[in-house]
């Protein structure tokens, strides 16, 4: 059977507060319905039909290009009434998987077994054994643990409040059977809603067995309702990518002070210290440290390298075998090539640090080719922008560049030039001699200290 995954999305999320569909709200860095449709990936749908509503331009702008079927719910009735939308667009012959956008941490390997429970002709939802049940439906069972409803917490008796499996709201079901079980439901409850969750009662009545799997994990199945959901969740998620990066032989020094917002790939015996955030695609290759403090985005750094503390790194390629910060700044379009050294305060750009050059305190090299063994000294700027456009600086292997130094763009300084510390370059300095430009200094005698006025 083809397998057709339909995505619940169009609840407006009230309880969150906020001016944005819910949806679209981060978890890790990433939108709720993006953790969830990385999830269908991995199960190799056939079809995606994601049913959206509130805030319905947003969430479809928040994915362009993405192979989905986008479903409207003008009016939000109820979760049956959603699958009801999406029920046109979907293959008659499929399994339909049903998903909601705000619960985010299901696995796929759940999400197969819960397919695979449906034996292709019957009913099957996940539930989940909870201490706290408040606020999610609950699943009532009869004899020989038959399931036989999923009745909504406001609609619940007292007894039935007490029963601890509840309903996580995910359910696969063949497409003409849920299509005809949909058709049936009615909105004759506290919420005055079409309940998805009433197909259960539908099929007990009419002897269809309903299959009941039960979540190992109940972080996987964590319905994002308000703002403390989302954070127990971005914990949950947490805690659950250090394992992961534990369990591959990283070392953290505090496995709840590690954020990942995207991926982090890491070679052997790698260090991370306390409050190290990773965003985009991050690689760290063999012997990497990361000191305590650093945010690194869409970068890798190489073998070897020692990442100071509180060091910021975007869009760039470090090491290996680099020394950077701390307090250094690493800007788009940097390259720190092997054993070179970035130290306190130094900022780069749209810069190339060759084989083991260094530029070490209070810096800014930005659209700068910097060759091998350079060495650049405390306060060197280079002057790219002229208010218009940007201009290279280009700096040849062995130059020695003194501190205090200007070097105002477009400008060349030859191999193993000498720049005397405060000049201020303007023209290309020739390769293997000193240049000097800068004012002579001058003995004022006639000069007194300013004396204060009583
Ligand atoms: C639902 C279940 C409940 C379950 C809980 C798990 C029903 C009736 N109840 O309750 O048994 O324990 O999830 O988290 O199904 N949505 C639409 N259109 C609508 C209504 C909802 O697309 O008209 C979407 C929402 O965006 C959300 C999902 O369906 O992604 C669930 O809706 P929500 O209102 O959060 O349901 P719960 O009250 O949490
Ligand atoms: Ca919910």
């Amino acid at each position: 059977m083809s397998l057709s995954i339909v995505i619940l999305a169009a609840g407006q999320g009230t309880r969150m507060r906020s001016r944005h569909p819910k949806v679209l709200q981060p978890l890790a860095g990433r939108p709720l319905l993006a953790h969830v449709l990385e999830t269908t990936r991995q199960l190799a749908a056939d079809q995606v039909v994601v049913v959206y509503g509130h805030g319905g331009d947003a969430v479809r702008a928040a994915f362009p290009g993405d192979q989905t079927t986008w479903v409207e719910q003008a009016e939000q009735l109820g979760t049956g009434h959603a699958v009801q939308q999406a029920m046109p667009a979907v293959d008659n012959g499929a399994l339909v998987l049903v998903l909601y956008g705000d619960v985010p941490l299901v696995t796929s390997g759940t999400l197969e077994r819960l397919v695979d429970a449906t034996g292709n002709d019957h009913p099957a939802i996940l539930t989940v054994e909870v201490d706290d049940a408040h606020g999610y439906g609950r699943i009532v069972r009869g004899e020989g643990g038959r399931v036989l409803a999923i009745v909504e917490e406001k609609d619940a008796t007292d007894e039935q409040r007490e029963i601890r499996e509840i309903n996580t709201g995910l359910m696969a079901c063949p497409a003409a059977q849920l299509a005809d079980l949909i058709a049936r439901l009615d909105a004759d409850n506290a919420q005055g809603e079409y309940y998805l969750t009433d197909i259960v009662e539908l099929a007990a009545a009419r002897d269809i067995a309903v299959s009941a799997v039960v979540a190992e994990d109940e972080v996987e199945v964590m319905g994002i309702n308000d703002r403390r959901n989302l954070a127990e969740a971005e914990a949950a998620n947490r805690a659950r990518t250090a394992r992961a990066l534990l369990d591959s032989g990283v070392t953290l020094a505090d496995p709840a002070r590690i954020d990942v917002r995207g991926s982090l790939d890491c070679g052997t015996d790698v260090f991370i210290d306390v409050n190290a955030v990773f965003e985009g695609e991050v690689s760290l290759g063999d012997d990497v440290r990361i000191g305590p403090n650093v945010i690194i985005r869409d970068a890798h750094i190489g073998d070897g390298t020692f990442i100071h503390p509180n060091c910021v790194i975007e869009d760039a390629r470090v090491g290996p075998s680099c020394e950077v910060g701390p307090f250094a700044r690493i800007r788009p379009g940097t390259t720190l090539e092997d054993g070179a050294k970035m130290g306190n305060f130094v900022e780069t750009k749209n810069t190339t640090l060759g084989k083991g050059s260094k530029a070490s305190h209070l810096t800014y090299l930005g659209d700068a080719t910097v060759g091998e063994g350079v060495n650049i000294g405390a306060g060197t700027i280079t002057c790219n922008y002229d208010g218009t456009s940007k201009y290279q600086t280009i700096i040849g292997d062995g130059a020695f560049i003194g501190s205090g130094v200007e070097l105002l763009a477009p400008v060349e300084i030859g191999a193993n030039a000498y720049i005397a510390a405060g000049s201020t370059i303007s023209d290309d300095a020739p390769p293997g001699k000193l240049s000097v430009a800068r004012a002579r200094q001058v003995l004022v005698e006639s000069w007194k200290r300013p004396e204060s006025k009583k």
